[in-house]
């Protein structure tokens, strides 16, 4: 890997994560799981990445290599489902509406996800790039308003998401975290990339 070149929104994207003690700090998080391992070529052309759920268990998240950017698989638990639809009139696009290109039709509906427990975003905000945080504790805690319902926060400007990936109003970041393609292969496999079985 060491030999290609270097795509600057990765770059980004994992220096961030370090900064901020990023995805990798935390506990829940696996970072760059995959059980499928496509050739760096057609990584870098965009091939699409397998990934095995099974072990995500309510609450967690687990994080995805696709076109060197991080996709964010999340298992939300009955709880955080709950809050979902709770703080739309907080949100500058609570529908998807904005940019029908950021969530495929699949994915437009109130959990914004094909299953409504698992979501898969790609965690790049929508500002100027940086990896967001992941904040799921709901309630009051720094930086965060004390109706916070759980979702991720980004370091460099302070812009929120919800966890559908959904911003919240008057912040930088303009659009939704973007859904990328998928499908699920099996109860517990999801393919990253693609949406059209072949
Ligand atoms: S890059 Fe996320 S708020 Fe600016």
């Amino acid at each position: 890997m060491s030999n290609q070149p270097v795509d600057q929104s990765r770059r980004t994207w994992v220096t961030m994560a370090c900064a901020a003690g990023g995805v990798g700090g935390v506990a829940t998080v696996v970072p760059f799981v995959s059980t499928f391992q496509p050739s760096e070529r057609a990584k870098a052309a965009g091939a699409a990445v397998e990934a095995d759920i099974s072990t995500l268990k309510p609450g967690e998240m687990m994080t995805v290599e696709w076109r060197g950017k991080p996709v964010w698989i999340i298992k939300r638990s009955p709880e955080q489902l709950a809050l979902l639809g709770k703080h739309d009139n907080e949100l500058a696009d609570p529908k998807s509406e904005r940019k029908l290109e950021m969530t495929p039709e699949y994915a437009r509906n109130e959990h914004r996800s094909i299953k409504p427990d698992v979501m898969v975003a790609v965690g790049i905000c929508t500002h100027l790039g940086c990896s967001p945080s992941s904040k799921f504790t709901a309630g009051p805690q720094a930086s965060l308003p004390d109706d916070w319902p759980g979702g991720f926060l980004c370091p460099c400007h302070g812009s929120t998401f919800d966890l559908a990936g959904r911003v919240f109003k008057n912040k930088p970041a303009p659009d939704n975290l973007e859904v990328p393609p998928h499908m699920y292969l099996s109860e517990s496999k999801l393919l990253i990339g693609e949406d059209k079985k072949a």
